[in-house]
């Protein structure tokens, strides 16, 4: 088996059991307290809208507001003892439902741009207070709202293509807007890696999606309704702006008026998220995950080192362009624990012109093409990854994949061995020396689920607390690697998932496997994204998605998922928040 961390207990607190309330539970002296709800003033300066409560907002104001299902979370210090920082906040999608007064009846324009309004990222100032709890800084010049309309730019080899430009940009380089965005990260140079995950559910493909159309998920019609009010989202009248979404997106968090950048040398994808190692001469290795039944884990290596700034500079305004140039791979699990990188470059066979892959930017574009052809592996839904730098190990969750071995789709293989897994796993490799090798080993940590089920591949192996559907994963400075669920709302609290109670946050043991229940959520939602202030004493984590879905509120078949968390009002929407979680004697949390 791999390495695993330090000797020594790493996990410290009293685990909480399954729950099936409305509320957030925690262990034993500590505490969790939601900010940053949906809806509130992000702290713009000179926009300062207040939450109604009603829905009322128009779309103007909603972009200055935080915007709906947090997910991908990073802690920015802005000062030596990360007393005072920016959150970073990324919104994946919008319940239009909730998000408006009379749902989606009628569906109006300005009710898309609300929605539109309610997608990205929120950056947000916070300060600790005397008593160990935060408080939003607002107004601040730090606060900014990325939204579906914020131009962002193209970079990279795949910028000014012609399978990037339409006619709201012929030039190919410039976009409204990022779309999804799941996972985050912070790379070493001071920015944020935001990535666009299921572009899909936005555009309507009609009756006729060509081949490539239909390899990306492309539907008829898009299950955000877009389209029917803004044409960009007409794949048959615009089918290069789906080229323009699904990349990674890259944030200068301290620069307001930089432009988010997409990379299009990190491939497009599903995109979960985008992680970052640095090899021993100093050059970015990203590791990419992509949350799609059957799709894959990505590597690109970068050609250059990551530069030191100069006097008076930051190192994000060093190192602009330092992601646009380098090699992507797509990896291949093999039976015997052994695994390969395989490269993905134009002109070498099997991703020849004759293929349709003329050049580097056609293999970036169709990169799920490419690597089909390479013969990587499909996996069972990778989501997020993290990285033990020091011994050169990336883990990953694998969420579930109902799918595997159902006639006619791929069978169970080393890396996702159960025919309709409902569970989930977690993976781990490493590499073969450092993180721009080619080859790796692989091995599975764990396999989720009840082990009362009655079905063998929904019981798991799981070493204490049982849980179903990894998803978030965050690996801490002690080398505890916390593990976070989403379980869908439709499957909570019967059948097999009849135990597991609401989605909830773990604590996992890495040289054990060990895993303790550390927080559950309130009802319908996700548990998703983690930071730890450097003094590790504070970890903020987000609530997704409170009483999903919303259509489920009045359905009395599904009462588990009625939320109006956190304010309780009777009547009230449920909100997406960030929960400020602490000891209250102060301690570091998990220890
Ligand atoms: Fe955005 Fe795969 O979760
Ligand atoms: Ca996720
Ligand atoms: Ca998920
Ligand atoms: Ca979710």
């Amino acid at each position: 088996s791999l390495p695993g961390s330090a000797p020594g207990p790493l996990l410290g607190f009293t685990p909480v059991p399954p729950s099936r309330d409305d509320e957030v539970q925690v262990p034993p002296g500590y505490r969790a307290t939601p900010i940053a709800a949906w809806g509130e003033p992000v702290g713009l300066p000179g926009a300062l809208p207040p939450w109604r409560g009603d829905a009322g907002e128009t779309a103007r104001e909603q972009a200055a507001q935080f915007g709906m299902h947090h997910d991908g979370l990073q802690f920015i210090p802005l000062d030596a003892h990360g007393a005072r920082g920016l959150l970073v906040i990324n919104h994946e999608y919008t319940d239009d439902g909730l998000l408006h007064p009379g749902g989606m009846q009628p569906w109006t324009a300005e009710k898309v741009r609300k929605s539109q309004a309610a997608h990205g990222v929120s950056i947000a100032e916070v300060a600790r207070e005397g008593d160990g709890g935060w408080r939003l800084v607002r107004p601040s010049p730090l606060a900014r709202r990325i939204t579906a309309a914020t131009p962002c730019r193209l970079t990279g080899p795949a910028a000014g293509h012609a399978l990037l430009r339409t006619a709201f940009d012929p030039s190919g380089r410039w976009v409204a807007g990022t779309l999804n965005n799941c996972g985050s990260s912070r790379t070493p140079w001071g920015t944020v890696l935001v990535a666009e995950e299921n572009i899909p559910f936005y555009f309507d493909g009609g009756p006729a999606p060509d081949a490539d159309q239909r390899r990306w998920g492309l539907q008829p019609e898009g299950f955000f309704r877009w389209a029917v009010h803004d044409e960009r989202f007409d794949a048959r009248r615009h089918p290069n702006e789906f080229h323009r979404h699904g990349w990674i997106v890259e944030i200068d968090p301290l620069d307001p008026d930089a432009p988010p950048a997409k990379r299009t040398a990190l491939g497009r994808g599903l995109h979960e998220g985008a992680w970052v190692a640095t090899t021993a001469d100093g050059r970015p290795v990203v590791y990419l995950s992509e949350d799609g039944r059957f799709e894959y884990l990505w590597k690109f290596v970068g050609r250059t080192r990551i530069a030191t700034p100069a006097p008076g500079q930051r190192a994000a305004e060093a190192n602009r362009a330092l992601l646009d140039e380098g090699t992507l791979y797509v990896a291949r699990f093999d039976a015997d624990g052994r695994g390969r990188w395989l490269s993905l470059r134009a002109g070498e066979p099997p991703l020849t012109a004759a293929a349709g892959f003329p050049d580097a930017a056609s293999v970036l574009v169709r990169s799920s093409q490419a690597a089909d052809a390479l013969g990587a592996t499909p996996m069972d839904r990778p989501e997020w990854l993290a990285i033990d730098a020091a011994r050169r190990l990336v883990y990953c969750s694998l969420t579930n994949n109902a799918e595997r071995g159902a006639p006619g789709r791929p069978g169970i293989d080393g890396p996702n061995p159960r025919a309709r897994n409902t569970m989930g796993q977690v993976l781990r490799w490493q590499e073969d020396g450092d993180f721009d090798a080619t080859g790796f080993r692989w091995e599975t940590l764990l396999q989720a689920g009840d082990p009362a089920n009655a079905r063998a591949e929904a019981r798991g192996d799981l070493r204490g607390d049982a849980f179903a559907c990894p998803d978030g994963l965050f690996l801490d400075p002690r080398g505890v690697l916390w593990i976070q669920t989403d379980a869908h709302a439709s499957q909570m609290h019967r059948g097999e998932f009849a135990g597991l109670g609401n989605n909830q946050m773990l604590a996992c043991d890495p040289r054990t496997g060990e895993v303790r229940r550390f927080l559950t959520g309130p009802r319908g939602c996700e548990i998703t994204g983690a930071a730890l202030t450097p003094d590790r004493r504070t970890l903020f984590v987000n609530v997704q998605h409170p009483g999903e879905p919303d259509s489920d509120r009045s359905d009395p078949a599904a009462p588990d998922a009625v939320s109006s968390w956190p304010e309780h009002r009777r009547g009230g929407r449920p909100r997406s928040a960030t929960l400020v979680i602490r000891r209250t004697d102060g301690g570091e949390i998990g220890r």
